[in-house]
């Protein structure tokens, strides 16, 4: 049966079901027959297919546009399964006891028995390996009975959706079922820890702020960062310099809204107005976090040709805030 459900994906509108019970297990459906689900998590919407189908993995990339040398995350709902996948230090075991279910993602070396396919690796003998926290997510993978290879669920490049409507948007006419699970909570990626040779080094800022791993690990993370790291040692080609990246351009630290352009604001900066969105007037970096690309989506809808941004401060979520938004900013290739 496993050609069914990928023969008969349809272009236009994706179906969309609500992440309950009856979504869950019609998606799992889809799923074990090779079909593309998009579905909630704490994060962003994952894109998700079997990870242990090259077919369904391909499926993926096309509907993406996504270089087939960026792999992807196999996302499981119990750290036994993470361990049938990857190989686990002492580190990686601590990180994974520590911060899952959860927005963290273990680069690990393969185990020997990994069913996770190659494509869904890009070759590579490492594995990116997460479990989620959003019940719905937990609820799929355990459903679908093995490992969901999912990349956010936007095209390649573009912002990230946190909601629904943004993976339509994107995506809706490449894929068979949107799982309709409400606004993201975290609204960020995940964070990304390489466990490989050497000490756990930070590949990608998320969810979980730097602080909160080195508290864990008693030590300070080596990351890309950092200046003693040099760039070809990330291995982490989404961490490529253009990406998230709506239609406008941005200027980052902006302290003034220059006439025509939209803002995108912090603490309260910029004058009220139609073309300009505050990620939080308190302040507070969970909810700018929670809004940035929902209203990064906003703004470059208003068709502005700038987005200004307003200083953002670097603790905390603010670390990946401001780099998603370099990277946002980064000339585009
Ligand atoms: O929060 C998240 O992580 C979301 C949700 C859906 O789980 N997923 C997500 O996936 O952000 P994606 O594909 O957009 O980003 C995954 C990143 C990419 O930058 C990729 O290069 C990196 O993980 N990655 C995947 N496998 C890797 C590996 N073996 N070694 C190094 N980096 C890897
Ligand atoms: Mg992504």
């Amino acid at each position: 049966m496993k050609n069914d459900v990928a023969a008969t994906a349809h272009a236009g509108a994706a179906r969309r079901m609500a992440a309950d019970a009856a979504g869950v297990a019609e998606a799992a459906r889809i799923l074990r027959g090779g079909g593309l689900v998009a579905f909630p998590t704490e994060t962003v919407y994952g894109l998700g297919a079997d990870a242990t189908s090259e077919a369904a993995v391909a499926r993926v990339y096309r509907a993406k546009g996504r270089p087939a040398f960026n792999p992807l995350i196999a996302h499981v709902a119990t750290l036994a399964a993470a361990q049938e996948q990857g190989i686990f230090s002492s580190e990686a075991a601590l990180l994974a006891k520590s911060f899952w279910p959860g927005p963290l993602t273990l680069v690990v070396p393969l185990a020997a028995q990994a069913t996770v396919c190659a494509l869904a690796r890009a070759g590579q003998d490492t594995i990116a390996l997460r479990i989620p926290s959003h019940p719905a997510a937990l609820a799929l993978i355990a459903a679908a009975g093995r490992p969901l290879a999912a990349p956010s669920a936007n095209r390649s490049g573009r912002v990230s959706p946190v909601a629904a409507a943004h993976v339509a948007q994107d995506i809706g006419g490449e894929i068979d079922l949107i799982l309709d699970g409400g606004p993201c909570s975290l609204g960020l990626e995940s964070t990304i820890i390489g466990c490989l040779e050497g000490p756990p080094r930070l590949l990608r800022p998320g969810g979980i702020p730097r602080a909160a791993i080195e508290a864990a690990l008693g030590f300070s993370l080596a990351g890309p960062w950092q200046e003693s790291c040099s760039p070809e040692d990330i291995r982490s080609p989404g961490a490529l310099a253009s990406h998230y990246a709506p239609r406008a351009r941005l200027r980052l630290e902006a302290t003034t809204l220059d006439a025509g352009e939209a803002g995108l604001d912090f603490g309260g900066r910029f004058p009220a107005g139609a073309n300009v969105r505050d990620l939080s007037p308190s302040r507070d970096l969970s909810e700018a976090a929670a809004n940035l690309f929902a209203f990064l989506r906003e703004l470059d809808a208003l068709g502005a040709s700038c987005i200004a941004v307003a200083p953002i401060p670097g603790e905390g979520l603010g670390e990946a805030i401001n780099d998603r938004l370099k990277r946002a900013a980064a000339p585009r290739a």
